[in-house]
């Protein structure tokens, strides 16, 4: 028997993904493009064997609930499917994040589970295969097949849905983005449900749609031209524009918590001060600010003098997902 092992790293989207064509297949409604960091992964080892009576789940040595562990099963039916397995698995998955911050992602989380459940299946799939796989268990996961910066594809099919890589010349490696951990509580609208809630009834959705191909383009030439500023001003204003469809929802909701605008605010601040920055937020309130690598260290010392020491994580550009196969015993 084959034990299938992965270790995919978190990535941070500059140009948001918000919202869903096809829920059952996570078909998005538009592109969205990511950076893959370097300080969040997860590591996940599947095994599948006939001697397992029902999937088992275990997160950072836990085992966990049926509650989730049933979201683990249906997620590896679509692979069992694929295999033509009828097998019982036991997934072993730990998350590697610098503090207790709530931080996990499910990015990471689900590209690492679709990268080893399916090398333990046997099943050898390629980036693109990899990427429309992971992409069923998280939409975001699809970017985290790749390291760098990748977009992804919306397609309108299961087949035509995926992330690629883009190529950058190295420019990520003169990055930073520095987490500002405002909150390590547990988010009370989740991504998927604060989507769709905002696909369906805010007035301001058609305004996202209809300006994300520009802002796709503005960041696909800042990389190319490796200006950060236009990366770090598109960057800003997509967060911006996504979280300004959450106030016209049918119930309105926002991720911004008081600590998050003081955040925002000293990012402006900072720049009139003359230090580049530009924030972005996600479905929390954390905010994660994104600086050139050479005044990573003049950023972290202006914001050492808001917050403690351990609210601040700074990584780097990560690299893609790494697949091991292992023969064990059965
Ligand atoms: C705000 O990928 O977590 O982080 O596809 O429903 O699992 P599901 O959602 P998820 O949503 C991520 C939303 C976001 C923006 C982004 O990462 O592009």
């Amino acid at each position: 028997m084959y034990k299938g092992h992965a270790r995919a790293y978190t990535n941070i989207a500059l140009i948001k993904y918000w919202g869903k064509a096809d829920q059952e297949l996570i078909l998005p409604m538009n592109n969205s493009l990511s950076l893959t960091l370097d300080a969040f992964y997860t590591e996940t080892s599947v095994t599948f064997s006939s001697e397992y009576t029902e999937d088992q789940f275990y997160l950072d040595q836990q085992l966990q609930d049926q509650k989730a562990t049933a979201k683990v099963s249906r997620f590896l039916d679509l692979i069992r499917n694929k295999a033509q397995s009828q097998l019982f698995a036991k997934v072993d998955s730990q998350n590697f994040v610098p503090t207790a911050a709530g931080l996990a992602s499910s990015a990471s989380g689900l590209a690492a589970l679709a990268g080893a459940a399916s090398a333990a299946l046997g099943l050898s799939l390629d980036e693109r295969e990899l990427s429309r796989l992971a992409r069923r268990g998280s939409g975001s996961a699809s970017r985290s097949v790749y390291g760098g910066f990748a977009e992804w594809q919306k397609g309108n099919s299961d087949e035509t849905s995926y992330a690629v890589p883009i190529a950058s010349d190295d420019f990520e490696a003169d990055l930073s983005m520095v987490f500002v951990v405002v909150n390590d509580h547990q988010k009370d609208v989740s991504s998927r449900d604060g989507m769709q809630r905002t696909v369906e009834t805010s007035a301001f959705y058609d305004g996202w749609l209809a300006t994300v191909p520009q802002d796709l383009e503005k960041a696909r030439a800042a990389i190319q031209g490796k200006d950060f500023q236009a990366l770090g001003e598109v960057t800003e204003a997509s967060a911006l524009k996504m979280h300004g469809t959450t106030l016209a929802a049918v119930p309105p909701f926002t991720y911004w918590s008081a600590e998050s605008m003081r955040v925002m605010n000293l990012v402006r601040q900072f720049r009139n001060e003359g230090l580049a920055c530009y924030f972005t937020m996600d479905a929390g309130p954390n905010v994660k600010i994104l600086v050139e690598r050479k005044n990573e260290a003049a950023l972290v010392a202006k914001l050492t003098e808001h917050f403690a020491a351990d609210q601040l994580i700074t990584a780097h550009a990560g690299p893609g997902i790494k697949i091991q196969t292992k023969e064990v015993e059965a």
